[in-house]
């Protein structure tokens, strides 16, 4: 392991500045309590690197070491799907950490991370 990199989850994105796959996880509401999060997107983000569209069971599979109490993973598969569709079309995440779509023109029509009704 001389010369490995380890990466965590605060290397990743800032509450300024987060990566798709976090920015994900909050839109999507995937966690509960929070204690499994930082690997399930450290792990989700390798998975998207080398999986960029991975299916339903190819989720479930790349995370299956990764141990939630809390959420019965749906909402967790979700956001997987909704990162890999962010980083696939490379929206851009708001600065201010919510959903990617604030301020451009692609604003959609749901409730977003912040509360706020898009329109
Ligand atoms: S959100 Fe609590 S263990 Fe995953």
């Amino acid at each position: 392991m001389d010369g490995a990199e380890i990466e965590t989850i605060e290397g990743l994105g800032t509450q300024n500045d987060l990566h798709p796959v976090q920015a994900a996880f909050v839109d999507n509401a995937a966690l509960q309590c929070g204690f499994c999060i930082p690997g399930m997107i450290m792990q989700s983000r390798s998975l998207l690197q080398d999986n960029p569209d991975p299916t339903e069971a190819e989720i479930r599979k790349g995370l299956s070491e990764n141990l939630c109490r809390c959420t019965g993973y749906e909402k967790i598969i979700d956001a997987v799907q909704d990162a890999a569709e962010r980083m696939s079309s490379d929206q851009t995440v708001a600065t201010d950490g919510g959903d990617p779509t604030h301020g451009t023109t692609a604003c959609s029509n749901r409730k977003c991370s912040r509360g706020e009704n898009d329109e």
